[in-house]
């Protein structure tokens, strides 16, 4: 396997050395060529993805990213011209974020309700899209637009894929979450897609919610939820609370998939670049770590995988409440797990 890394900004760096640690403790000797891209770069040479970068991560079997984005940076740069241009450029149409409470991690809701979730994020289309602009700039009557691009074939790939997952777990359960009673057009092309695939997978349950209402559901009953499957911004919104709910953002991790393996899928966690705690020491890797576990099991190393999430189990059921030490202290102790 060869796996390129972007380690990025802020906490990046630092979180993504605790990633390598583990994977090298469970399969040690893996190819990693590391690319300097972010905030640094862009200052020294105005540079956010050169090309012959670009050609050089596709013949790669993985990327493991930290995260990017900078105070230094004006807001939108490095994250759409970096992060974004990743995703677009290799297809990375599903956007994979599961959410779950682990034994022994205190979870913020009363009652210590159960989290068990994956969210299913279309990742190339949606408001993201950059289908926008602005009219009359610097007038009291300019305008801006973003225009949420959703085509059949967008969605229809996201959901397939959520199908596949929801009839692979054991309640095999759908939630299509998105904003039907305003959002109409949009609304009616996810509704239409999800019932036609509905129809190949008779053992999946399947329901709808409105996005704020689901935000209650997520707070106040998250076990109603198995497989939810949405559009890029819902998604980003969703999974940071279905993070919060579940330990934590410093737990949650994510893929950036082409199901068609035509490109390198992509490995980071959900959060970003941290800048209030950048160079402390107190970032916690693991949601680094779960991604590099997600990474493994897509390039079909699952008995690594299952290694990573088993260290990753231990080290949280086992973790001081409210001190999980520093980032390279529990960088060696799930690598010390992992691999023995
Ligand atoms: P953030 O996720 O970086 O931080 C939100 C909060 O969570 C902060 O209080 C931070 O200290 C905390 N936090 C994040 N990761 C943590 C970890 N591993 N351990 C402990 N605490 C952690 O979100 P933000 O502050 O909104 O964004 C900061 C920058 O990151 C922005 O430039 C944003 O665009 C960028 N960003 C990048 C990505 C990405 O690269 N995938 C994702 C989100 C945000
Ligand atoms: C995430 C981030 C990104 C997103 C930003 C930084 C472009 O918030 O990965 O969740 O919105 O997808
Ligand atoms: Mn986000």
């Amino acid at each position: 396997m060869k796996l390129a890394v972007i380690p990025g900004d802020g906490i990046g760096p630092e979180v993504v050395a605790e990633g390598l640690k583990v994977l090298d403790g469970v399969v040690p000797g893996i190819e990693t060529n590391s690319y300097d891209l972010g905030a640094a770069r862009w200052h020294r040479t105005g540079e956010l993805l050169p090309d012959s970068v670009l050609r050089e991560l596709r013949a790669h079997d993985a990327i493991l990213l930290g995260a990017v984005g900078d105070p230094t940076v004006p807001s939108g740069i490095l994250e759409r011209g970096l992060l974004l241009r990743l995703r677009f450029e290799l297809d990375h149409h599903v956007n994979l974020r599961p959410a779950r409470l682990y034994p022994g991690v205190p979870g913020p809701l009363a009652g210590e309700k159960a989290v068990d979730l994956v969210v299913l994020r279309e990742g190339t289309e949606g408001p993201y899209a950059g289908n926008g602009g602005l009219l009359r700039k610097d007038t009291p009557q300019e305008i801006a637009t973003e225009v949420s691009v959703n085509t059949y074939f967008g969605i229809e790939r996201v959901v397939r894929d959520a199908f596949a997952r929801a009839a692979a777990r054991p309640r095999k359960h759908l939630t299509l979450v998105h904003k039907t009673n305003v959002l109409t057009h949009a609304g009616q092309l996810w509704s239409r897609v999800v019932e036609e695939v509905s129809m190949e997978y008779p053992d999946v349950s399947v329901s709808y919610e409105h996005v704020d209402a689901a935000m209650i559901h997520l707070v106040t009953d998250p076990a109603r939820f198995d497989i939810i499957v949405t559009d890029n911004l819902f998604g980003d919104i969703i999974t940071d609370l279905a993070a919060a709910v579940s330990g934590g953002i410093g737990l949650a991790a994510s893929g950036n998939l082409d199901v068609s393996r035509t490109n390198p899928s992509m490995f980071e966690p959900v959060h970003g670049s941290a800048p209030d705690i950048a160079g402390s020491g107190t970032a916690d890797p693991t949601a680094t770590v779960l991604s590099v576990a997600l990474l493994l099991d897509h390039v079909g190393m699952t008995d690594a995988a299952r290694r990573v999430e088993a260290a990753v189990a231990f080290d949280l059921a086992t973790r001081q409440a409210g001190s999980p030490g520093r980032t390279q202290a529990i960088g060696d102790r799930l690598a010390a797990l992992a691999s023995s």
